[in-house]
């Protein structure tokens, strides 16, 4: 017979710091020998789950998963005014999806919508939407859920980039970085999520960035945004994962350095290798990661590897590859 105490929660002299009963918990031989057997089991079955997912992965290198049709769809895009978000609206749209643009900036945004509505791709419809106000979120959500019909997949594309030294940013600016670029997609998603629960059906994409990978100078507040924007999609998977038969998907976005002018003065030290993305491409690589239900994806899609690899080197080593690489944005000031 073993007692079985919660040590764990217990000081030396074996008194519980938090004032509870120990727990007190007799097993029998037969119970005892049970568990190590169940023990056992489990740490077979979760290696061969871990070979089966490598096989899987190696699998899906030859023959990639089908990309699935959003025809039919309603994609609601933040930032569709400007750069990848309205590259996204034109794609989509192209694809036979309805598209819902929200943007501050009116005029571009409405461009974007009659742009695709003047292709006689499926109506679109364009709203004004400060996503950094809670309230104005779900007030145009409401009114998309009546005049469009219930959104089932939501990009959170739309972002800021203050570009200088962190002494440099002010108060304002990081409050609005994150309001924007982090705070707007709980806002989204909770404005969202409840009809994609109950139709058991939706995408959610976030853009984070290649800044979410790995820190860069100029870029303090902005990479905590983009590394946040990467731990709620995680989580958000994760809270998925639990509910059973839950058939809602996240895809997190790392896109590196896009010519749409968010970065103001690039520096690239190898041009050739890796030059600035056209912001049509970065929207075809993001409905393709979407599309393929891509859970988290870098465009180029080895910065996400390079970015594993180097944090398993010494900090050393992943500073000197830094260094060498010598790419990020100069200040904007
Ligand atoms: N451009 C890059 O190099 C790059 C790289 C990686 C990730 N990203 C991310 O991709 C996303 C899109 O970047 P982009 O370069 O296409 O940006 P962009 O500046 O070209 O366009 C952003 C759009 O968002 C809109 N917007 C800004 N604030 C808003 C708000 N509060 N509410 C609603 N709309 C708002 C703007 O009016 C604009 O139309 C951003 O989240 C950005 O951080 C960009």
């Amino acid at each position: 017979m073993v007692e079985v105490h919660a040590k764990s929660k217990m000081g030396l002299n074996g008194s519980s710091g938090s004032g509870t009963q120990p727990i007190n918990r007799r097993k029998n031989l037969s119970q005892q020998i049970w568990d190590v057997v169940q023990l056992i089991g489990d740490v077979v079955l979760l290696w061969v789950l871990v070979l089966y997912s490598l096989g899987e992965r190696f699998y899906r290198y030859i023959v990639p998963v089908p990309e699935r049709p959003v025809k039919g769809e309603i994609v609601l895009i933040t930032g569709t005014g400007h750069g990848m978000g309205k590259e996204l609206a034109l794609l989509y749209a192209s694809k036979g999806a309805t598209v819902v643009g929200w943007d501050v900036n009116t005029k571009s945004n409405e461009e974007t919508i009659s742009e695709i509505n003047a292709r006689g791709y499926p109506k679109a419809y364009a709203y004004y939407c400060d996503v950094s106000n809670k309230d104005s979120v779900f007030e145009v959500a409401k009114k998309v859920l009546k005049e469009v019909g219930d959104v089932s997949i939501l990009i959170n594309n739309a972002g800021i980039m203050p570009t200088h030294p962190i002494l440099d940013q002010t108060k304002e600016e990081i409050e609005k970085t994150f309001a924007i670029n982090v705070f707007a997609h709980f806002w989204t998603i909770q404005a969202f999520l409840p009809t994609m629960k109950k139709n058991n059906h939706g995408h959610i994409v976030a853009l984070s960035s290649c800044a979410g990978l790995f820190g860069l100078e100029n870029l303090v507040p902005y990479c905590g945004t983009k590394f946040a924007v990467r731990g709620i999609m995680e989580a958000l998977h994760e809270e998925f994962r639990q509910e059973k038969n839950c058939k809602i998907e996240t895809t997190c976005v790392c896109p590196y350095m896009v010519d749409t002018g968010l970065c103001k003065k690039p520096k690239v030290r190898f041009e050739r290798l890796m030059p600035l993305l056209n912001p049509r491409y970065a929207a075809k690589s993001i409905m393709k990661a979407q599309q393929t239900q891509q859970k988290l994806v870098s465009i180029p899609g080895y910065l996400v590897n390079l970015n594993d690899f180097v944090r398993v080197l010494p900090l050393k080593a992943g500073l000197y590859i830094k260094d060498f690489i010598n790419s990020g944005v100069e200040s904007d000031l």
